[in-house]
């Protein structure tokens, strides 16, 4: 995950869903004992663990201190590291990501240093915000900013969520063969108010505003997105699109 203004407690209370909807990704990747993974953007380790106890030995890396901070207390070999300038050279038999390329707008920067971190054979797994993740969200956001605060921004070097075409192509240009690639639609309850959503999730964009003008923005926000992804009983699903993929570096596995 992407920035310092992240907080375990919050993603604890607000985002908790995020790593608990990684379980079929994770069966993409199929972790085997003994193997070495590296888990990019690993945030608080909860699906790292889930990793590790399959037996494969796991290197987590993640841009907030606080995260990694987390990571290390579940017993997790975790690392302050950005995905978009990776230094690891021929090390892992599988690179894995959830839920973290969203937060990394230089693709190709990513796929180079996946690339660089592969052992020959080695795979690629990921699953990330794909094309139309949170469109509402994203349109009333971009909404509030441009009306109330004249601040005109697409949000496209905030969040990066390609199509599956778009993403094989940034694959394909940097060595990687893509096997599997889905965009799949996936409404998501998120157990909590949208303004709390907003206040873990879209950070970054409302960190355009001054501190002060941030609740309002907010509650704003979540007034324009209440006819659309608040349900009679209160409850708030967000428009979420996951891109989910597998592939592999050329070579035989050592
Ligand atoms: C996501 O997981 O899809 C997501 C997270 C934060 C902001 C936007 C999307």
């Amino acid at each position: 995950m992407g920035h310092e203004m992240w907080s375990a407690d919050l993603y604890e209370k607000n985002a908790r869903f995020v790593s608990d909807l990684g379980g079929d990704v994770l069966a993409w990747l199929n972790p085997r004992a003994g193997e070495r993974i590296l888990d990019l953007g690993c945030g608080d380790g909860a699906l790292t663990a889930e990793i590790v106890a399959a037996g494969s030995v796991v290197v987590g890396i993640d841009s907030s201190t606080d995260m990694v901070a987390a990571a290390l207390k579940r017993g997790v070999d975790a690392r302050i590291g950005d995905a978009m300038s990776l230094s690891f050279d021929a090390e892992f038999d599988a690179v894995f990501t959830n839920a973290a390329l969203h937060w990394a707008p230089r693709a190709e920067a990513v796929a180079a240093g996946v690339v660089r971190a592969l052992r020959p054979g080695g795979r690629f797994v990921a699953e990330f915000g794909g094309f139309g993740n949170v469109a509402a969200i994203r349109t009333a956001l971009t909404a509030v900013l441009a009306s109330d605060y004249g601040i005109e921004t697409d949000l496209k070097d905030v969040w990066y969520f390609p199509t599956p075409d778009e993403y094989a192509a940034v694959c394909a240009r940097a060595g990687l063969s893509v096997e599997r690639i889905e965009l799949i639609p996936r409404p998501t309850p998120i157990g909590s108010d949208m303004t709390q959503w907003l206040e873990t999730l879209a950070a970054p964009a409302l960190a355009m505003l001054p501190s002060e003008s941030q609740v309002a923005a907010r509650e704003k926000a979540a007034r324009l997105l209440a006819p659309a992804l608040r349900d009679e009983s209160g409850q708030w699903t967000a428009d979420y699109s996951r891109l989910r993929l597998s592939a592999t570096l050329a070579g035989t596995p050592t």
